[in-house]
């Protein structure tokens, strides 16, 4: 599909939606269609490097999905710490930064270091930014610089009057990276789900009833010619 580069969101966020729908349609446990959504995952993110896509995010875990069944819960946490130990080969061929958005206490140690681990070493490169939302909240993000801003009056770094919407940006798990500008929700559902709440204060949103282990490329395509139209008039006229 012919694409108007000019056009392109600054950052895309990928609610990967759809995983246990796709598996249950086809009478497999919830577990495959992660499995599949997880492949999903690494064909968009080849092809938004491909095409020049600068910023990503993937919403790959809320804050709130540690309420499923713990055999779920787990089947997730494997396929994303399998992620961890190949993500080092992406960032470094393709010169990717890497960033995990939400608190990464409640992950295992071993899981822990990997992703700071990840962080540090992809700090510098600079052909796109790669952010995966794990035990992210929009609402945890904004109680998180909350409590910094606290901090940082205690310690005397800020005044009261100091306190202003680029503040709070800059304390945000997505500090290194803009705004959300076209925000893709798969499977047919209409809502945010606690997704980058701030951060998408003047997104765009593109549904589609496909649910996400079958998100194609072609799909991709759709969703970027559909915000090419759109007419942001961010409060103006
Ligand atoms: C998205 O797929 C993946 C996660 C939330 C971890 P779901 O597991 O929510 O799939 P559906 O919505 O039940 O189909
Ligand atoms: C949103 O999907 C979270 C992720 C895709 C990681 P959910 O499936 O958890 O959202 P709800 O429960 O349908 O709102
Ligand atoms: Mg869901």
């Amino acid at each position: 599909m012919l694409l108007n580069k000019d056009k392109f969101p600054v950052h895309i966020g990928f609610i990967m939606d759809g995983n246990g729908r796709w598996a249950q349609k086809k009478g497999l446990p919830r577990t495959f269609g992660h499995k599949e959504g997880a492949q999903a995952f690494r064909r968009i993110l080849k092809y938004c490097y491909e095409i020049g896509i600068k910023n990503v995010t993937f919403y790959a875990f809320s804050t709130e999905n540690w309420s499923r069944p713990k055999a779920e819960v787990d089947a997730i946490m494997t396929l994303f710490n399998d992620y961890l130990d190949e993500a080092g080969d992406f960032s470094d061929k393709k010169d990717a930064r890497l960033i995990f958005l939400g608190d990464k206490a409640p992950f295992s140690p071993d899981m822990r270091q990997k992703m700071i681990e990840l962080e540090k070493v992809s700090e510098n490169n600079d052909a796109m930014n790669v952010a995966i939302a794990v035990n992210y909240g929009g609402r945890d993000d904004i109680v998180y610089a909350v409590r910094s801003v606290v901090k940082m009056i205690r310690e005397g770094f800020v005044k009261d009057e100091d306190i202003n919407e680029e503040l709070i940006t800059s304390l945000l798990y997505t500090k290194n990276m803009p705004d959300v500008d076209l925000v893709i929700r798969p499977s047919g559902e209409k809502r945010l789900s606690n997704f980058m709440i701030w951060q998408s204060a003047y997104a765009e949103f593109y549904y589609t009833d496909v649910l996400w282990p079958d998100f194609t490329p072609n799909e991709l395509d759709k969703a970027l010619n559909d915000f090419a139209q759109r007419n942001r008039r961010f409060g103006g006229v």
